[in-house]
C-alpha cells in the first residue's frame, strides 16, 4: 500500500467542507489511515512549504495555512496515491480547475484553494513524516 499527505486547508474547515473532501477521497476508493485537526505552527509551515520560500506569494501562503485549524490526513491506496489525490484536487488555481475536481467544484481563489496534496512520492514520504512522525 502507498501513502500520501492531504491537508483540508483552513478555508475548507471554516467553510465546513471537510466532510465533502473526505467523502470524495473515500468514494474514490482510498483509505484514511490518520487524521488530526490542528492549527499548523509557523515552523512546521515553513518546513512544509520550504520550496516556495522567497516567492511573491510566500508570506500570504504562510499566513493562510497557519491562521486557523486545518485537517491533516494520511491517505492510503494501492499505488501512486499522491497522483490519484492530485487528480481529485484539480489545478492549483480553482478558477481554472476542471469541474468535477475539489478545487474546480468548491473554490474560486488561488490562495484559499481548499486542499493540499503531496506532489510526488518523495514529497509524500517527507510530508507524512513531518506531520505524523509516529507513522514514518
Ligand atoms: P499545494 O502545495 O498547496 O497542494 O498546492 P499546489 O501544489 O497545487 O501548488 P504549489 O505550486 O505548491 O503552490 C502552493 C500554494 O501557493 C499558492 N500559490 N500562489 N500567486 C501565485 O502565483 C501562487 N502560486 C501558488 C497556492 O495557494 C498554492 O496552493
Ligand atoms: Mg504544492
Amino acid at each position: 500500500m502507498d501513502r500520501t499527505l492531504v491537508i483540508a486547508k483552513p478555508d475548507a474547515v471554516a467553510r465546513r467542507l471537510v466532510g465533502e473532501i473526505l467523502s470524495r477521497l473515500e468514494r474514490k476508493g482510498l483509505w484514511i489511515v490518520a487524521a488530526e485537526l490542528r492549527t499548523i505552527d509557523r515552523e512546521t509551515a515553513r518546513a512544509h512549504y520550504a520550496e516556495h520560500e522567497g516567492k511573491p506569494f510566500y508570506d500570504d501562503l504562510l499566513a493562510f495555512i497557519t491562521r486557523s485549524p486545518a485537517l491533516l490526513v494520511v491517505v492510503e491506496g494501492p499505488g501512486d496515491t499522491w497522483k490519484v489525490v492530485r487528480n481529485l484536487m484539480g489545478s492549483t488555481n480553482p478558477a481554472e480547475a476542471a469541474p468535477g475536481t475539489i478545487r474546480g467544484d468548491l473554490g474560486v481563489e488561488l490562495t484559499e484553494n481548499l486542499v493540499h496534496g503531496s506532489d510526488g512520492p518523495e514529497a509524500a514520504a517527507r510530508e507524512v513524516a513531518l506531520f505524523f512522525p509516529a507513522l514514518a
